[in-house]
């Protein structure tokens, strides 16, 4: 067994645009509910296992992490094993931590599991600011001490009765996070003692977390609501379970299909996530119908454009989609408007649209699209995952060649986003301009 190489980013895609896609093919598992679930099989001494896991950079990253913490983990297929028999070790530094956001996740499972950490600041996609004071007063309220040094922050377990161990306590959330929420709940679930957390973000990918940690025997309830209980135990064990698909990648696959007005079927479509998502689809002019697992699209009729769409916290529209949906807007004549009310510099991907022939116009928090004018192919920049997916996107319905650098911030999270398009009729090329090698 050796540690995980990490990857060779496919740095460049090349895209011929202008056509239309037609065909089948199946969703990934999902990236936001893979990486806490990752995070989770550190509070069992047992080897737990993943199946359907998405072979993306942000797992590989997550992997090894686990590795610098003493943990084992390999492939059979896309079932991720994780065996964390051994991982003892309590420091995760700032040359693994920076690479993604999840890795601060792992400071509640250290702290369960260990009494302490040491963790490097986490890093992720440049998306306006993304504090974890949250993830903190989260940890805080279950008894941990916090020392913030420049590099890395120090947390230590209370000492009570002989153990170093968290203490189950009151969470009150005054703002929807994520991962803040998932924090929460990976540190109450093998805390001393009962938990009650309120404020939770209701994001899928939190229940799945939930059901994974009762594969483990956590005791919770109450996941998909703001309110969640959790029984802390002693012990869990290791888990097994499937991965859900992504509904972000089934999001943006339907948004190549609206850009190329074509009709496409998706298989591994978690529908009932995407109510919010589905709405402006069929706002815009989408059709799908949704039968025996598959999701038929039918993008053929697409042609209004949105007055006004805002991004919120699940059931609303997801932030990670509003940049894939802007790429399909720009193609829409009349004018379509957006709020990111999310994330404060999420819009990176307007200024190399806007090199390709899209209007867009931003001011705070909203975009104003002008859509309809012919998109061009051009040499653009990915500078974040779902801008980069967006630009992907508009390439497919522009005319002549595109050509995308930065490309490794789009396979951070879409394990083939150029076999997948292709298979569906589409033509892109990879080029590895930069060898990385981690
Ligand atoms: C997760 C998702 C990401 C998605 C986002 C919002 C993963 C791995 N990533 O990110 O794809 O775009 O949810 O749906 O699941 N905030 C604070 N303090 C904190 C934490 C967050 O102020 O301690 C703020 C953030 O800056 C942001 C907002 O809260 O403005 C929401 O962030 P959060 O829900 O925590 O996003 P992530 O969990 O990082």
């Amino acid at each position: 067994m050796r540690a995980p190489l990490g990857v060779k980013t496919l740095n460049e895609i090349r895209i011929v645009g202008g056509r239309p896609l037609s065909g089948t093919v199946a969703i990934q598992g999902s990236k936001n509910a893979a990486l806490p679930m990752m995070a989770a099989a550190l509070l069992s001494r047992g080897i737990s296992v993943l199946r359907g896991c998405p072979k993306i950079t942000d797992v590989f990253y997550m992997e090894e992490i686990l590795w610098e913490l003493g943990a084992r983990t390999w492939w059979e297929g896309h079932d991720l094993y994780l065996d964390c028999r051994k991982a003892e070790k309590t420091r995760i530094s700032a040359a693994f931590s920076v690479r993604m956001r999840s890795s601060a996740l792992l400071l509640g499972p250290l702290l369960a599991r260990n009494g302490g950490a040491r963790i490097g600041y986490p890093g992720g996609c440049v998306i306006g600011k993304r504090p974890v004071d949250l993830h903190l007063y989260a940890l805080r309220a279950l008894g941990a001490g916090f020392v913030e040094a420049e590099e890395e922050i120090c947390a230590v377990c209370p000492l009570k009765n002989g153990e170093r161990r968290l203490q189950g306590g009151e969470i009150r959330f005054e703002k929807n996070s994520v991962g803040a929420t998932e924090q929460a709940i990976l540190a109450a679930a093998a805390a001393k003692g009962n938990s009650v957390i309120y404020g939770c973000a209701r994001e899928p990918e939190i229940v799945w977390l939930c059901r994974w940690l009762r594969n483990m025997g956590a005791r919770i309830r109450g996941e998909g609501t703001r309110c969640i209980f959790i029984q802390g135990v002693d012990f869990l064990k290791p888990g097994d379970m499937r991965v859900p698909p992504d509904r972000i990648v089934a999001g943006t696959y339907l948004c190549a299909a609206a850009v190329t007005r074509s009709r496409i079927c998706l298989e591994n479509v978690p529908v009932h996530e995407l109510d919010a998502f589905l709405s402006v689809y069929r706002k815009i002019g989408g059709q799908y119908t949704w039968k025996s697992g598959k999701l038929i699209a039918d993008a053929r009729a697409v042609g209004r454009p949105v007055p006004f769409l805002r991004t919120e916290a699940y059931p609303g529209f997801p932030t990670d989609l509003q940049s894939p949906m802007m790429a399909v807007l720009a193609t829409i004549p009349g004018e379509s408007r957006i709020r990111e009310e999310i994330f404060e510099d999420r819009y990176k991907a307007a200024a190399q649209l806007s090199r390709m022939g899209a209007r867009i116009r931003i001011r705070g928090k909203d975009a104003w699209i002008r859509g309809g004018y012919p998109l061009q192919g051009c040499e653009v920049a990915a500078e974040d995952l779902r801008g980069g997916a967006a630009l992907v996107l508009a390439a497919l319905g522009a005319r002549g060649i595109t050509g995308i650098s930065g490309c490794s911030h789009i396979h951070r999270g879409y394990e083939h986003i150029c076999g997948d398009l292709n298979a569906l009729g589409g033509m892109l090329t990879t080029k590895r301009n930069q060898r990385t090698l981690y």
